[in-house]
């Protein structure tokens, strides 16, 4: 499964990077506010920034919602760099502005997905990426778990290659389901893949290791 960091923060793309396991990034408008960036030119410096930290894929979303104004958006976007993925919203527009760029070969992200029909309809576009908000489901009291569990059975029944992009993944349990169920890629923010890290019996462990260690190198040196 591959590991996507959901956040404009560059110290945190940073360090998960640094870590090794990062697959790519996924942005969209208010992960970008909240870091203040701002502005169409800002915004666009920052997508690069993104780009020379990591090597993989960096899904930049569409302001625009009508499919003239979607192409001419999302062009310039995957213009930018290679490892740019257009995000497109789940709208009317959106799958035509989706079938389009698949026909000139430009990769996309078809975002705020919530139910299996939106989808089937995202792959049957040619979306490289379909992202399910699992965490806004959970908000509303919706098992987001269920709508991953139902997109890998209907792509699986058609070989559809679009790839399940779990989004809005917000804790590592998340991250965890998410890989049994056989999700492609999961987004999360940089706290939910550090805490995959922790265990107390590995702390606990390491530091008996250590003292233990110490304790032995102590009574070779009085003897
Ligand atoms: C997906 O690409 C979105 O950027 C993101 O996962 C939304 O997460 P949130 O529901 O925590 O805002």
């Amino acid at each position: 499964m591959k590991f996507f960091i959901d956040t404009a923060n560059l110290a945190h793309i940073k360090e998960a990077y640094e870590l090794g396991v990062l697959d790519g990034v996924t942005t969209n408008p208010s992960l970008m506010a909240k870091e203040g960036i701002s502005g169409h030119e800002n915004v666009i410096n920052h997508y690069k920034a993104i780009c020379e930290i990591v090597d993989g894929d960096v899904s930049a979303e569409v302001i625009a919602t009508t499919f003239e104004e979607m192409v001419i958006e999302g062009e310039a976007l995957a213009a930018l760099h290679p490892q740019i993925v257009v995000k497109v919203p789940m709208i009317k527009d959106g799958v035509r502005a989706i079938k389009y760029f698949t026909s000139k070969g430009i990769r996309t992200n078809c975002t705020l997905v919530f139910s299996a029909g939106q989808a089937l309809l995202a792959a049957k576009a040619g979306a490289t990426y379909v992202s399910p908000f699992i965490g806004r489901l959970d908000d509303v009291s919706t098992d987001g778990l269920t709508l991953i569990e139902d997109i890998r059975t209907i792509y699986d029944n058609y070989g559809y290659e679009t790839q399940i992009l779990a989004a809005s993944a917000r804790h590592p349990m998340h991250i965890i389901n998410c890989a049994k169920i056989g999700s492609d890629v999961v987004t999360a923010p940089l706290s939910a893949i550090v805490a995959l890290l922790k265990h107390p019996l590995t702390d606990n462990g390491l530091a008996q290791f250590l003292a233990d260690y110490a304790k032995a190198a102590e009574l070779e040196a009085v003897k």
